[in-house]
């Protein structure tokens, strides 16, 4: 997502430079726009390294000079579409006027106008000013449009003064960021091991056996959680994917290194999900020179790879685990069997036959089948599932959606049993 921050002209302006890097932490691009007076508190080369993108601090190039940082003479409607929420910060009690009169004179105050996404000044100015029926009747005016206001602290102020009109903390108006976005911190303090994408077994040095798994589900989940506060590590087979920000990659290529590596890291771990593809079978022996070809029909041998997820169910203790499902027909009786024998707390199935639901889509069709929340803790042995009957299962069958917001719901569902609203 993409926000503007806008800067004006106060002594507070510099404080606007650490809200960019809180901004960043929320995985949100940051286009900033400085009022000319801001230029005098810092340099806009300040914010130009930070946010890593040019900084608008012009309306329109000087004449006969080429356009100095705009692209065109209609940047501001650009901007204006391109962003997902407009916050003001330090705003002045000039810039707040402005806003407040309707008047386009700069790049901010036009973007304002401009754009239709929600709005959140943060003022800051001497108490007097702050005061001011005049400021205090811009801001009415303001709140009454739907413009959200984080409300300056009280304190020493740089004028010397003490009272309200210290810009608010990076949190506060940070925090107002995320609210507005939708941006959740609902899996801090949980520890997620996600695996995801293939595993490969090898037939002989050049030849293996693997499966159509691209690791975008799962590298969905490990996305989905980190950005929602959760430590992540991503235990990955052989995919094409980049790790997301902030997540621990663990790469594997075997289900035998994935069950290893899987193993090592459960007891550290609240939340296991196993998205993986895993292969059941592996050759019985692969030989160490490559097999030749022959003129009759060749017959390999295969043993079955450990169960990771049911290893891992045998010491779950109060963890959550979530197993996958990719079936080709009864969907749903082999979810719920699945479900039972694996000592899974939830199991998400998915038809991969299914248009849009099928391995390397960037959409998932799936549903989610869920334990009731008081079989959840405690150890569960394999075949020995409490949840029994059919209506101790919770059955969700959510429609088309793209992987990320798949992977939310699935988060929302061990919110849900760990007995968190959500
Ligand atoms: N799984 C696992 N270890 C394996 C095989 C599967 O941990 N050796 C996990 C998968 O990551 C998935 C879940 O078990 O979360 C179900 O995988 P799936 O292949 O659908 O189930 P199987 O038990 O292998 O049953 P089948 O292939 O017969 O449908």
């Amino acid at each position: 997502m993409r926000v503007a921050l806008g800067v004006s002209g106060g002594i507070a302006a510099y404080k606007a430079a650490e809200l960019v890097r809180r901004l960043q932490l929320e995985r949100l691009e940051v286009q900033v726009v400085m009022t000319r007076s801001a230029q005098q508190f810092i340099a806009p080369l300040t914010f130009a390294a930070l946010s890593g993108r040019k900084v608008i601090t012009e309306m329109f190039a000087e004449p006969g000079q080429a356009p100095a940082n705009i692209d065109s003479a209609i940047e501001h409607i650009a901007v204006a579409q391109s962003i997902d929420l407009l916050v003001i910060a330090p705003a002045t009690a000039n810039t707040l006027a402005r806003l407040a009169g309707g008047i386009a004179d700069d790049f901010l105050s036009t973007l304002y106008l401009a754009t239709k996404v929600p709005v959140i000044v943060a003022p800051a100015m001497n108490v007097n000013m702050w005061e001011h029926p005049a400021t205090q009747a811009n801001l009415e005016t303001l709140r009454a449009r739907g413009v959200h206001v984080v409300e300056p602290d009280e304190g020493y102020l740089a004028c010397g003064m003490t009272g309200a009109g210290r810009l608010a903390g990076v949190e506060s108006i940070a925090k107002k960021v995320c609210e507005l976005l939708g941006i959740r911190h609902d899996f801090e303090g949980e520890t997620l091991l996600v695996t995801a994408g293939p595993t490969c077994e090898d037939v002989d040095p050049v030849r293996f056996l693997t499966n159509r798994s691209s690791g975008k589900m799962g590298y969905a989940l490990a996305d989905a959680a980190a950005r929602r506060g959760a430590r992540v590590i991503l235990v990955s087979g052989p995919v094409q994917l980049e790790p997301p920000p902030g997540v621990e990659r663990v790469s594997v290529r075997t289900t035998e290194e994935m069950h290893r590596a899987v193993l090592a890291r459960a007891a550290e771990c609240t939340v296991i999900i196993k998205a993986a593809a895993v292969a059941d079978y592996r050759p019985a022996a692969a030989p160490t020179r490559k097999m030749k070809r022959s003129s009759g029909r060749a017959t390999l041998e295969l043993e079955p790879t450990p169960d990771i997820l049911a290893d891992v169910a045998r010491t779950k203790g109060n963890r959550i685990l979530v197993g996958f499902a990719a079936e080709t027909d009864r969907v749903a009786e082999n979810a719920r069997e699945k479900l039972r024998a694996k000592g899974a707390d939830i199991i998400v199935a998915n038809d991969v036959t299914q248009e849009g639901a099928g391995f390397d889509a960037e959409t998932n069709i799936v549903s989610i089948f869920t334990r009731d929340a008081r079989a959840v803790s405690g150890n569960v042995a394999p075949g020995f599932s409490p949840a029994s009957s059919a209506s101790d299962i919770r059955e969700i069958n959510l429609p088309k959606m793209s992987k990320f917001d798949v992977a939310n719901r699935v988060l929302d569902e061990v919110l849900r049993l760990r007995g968190r609203a959500v």
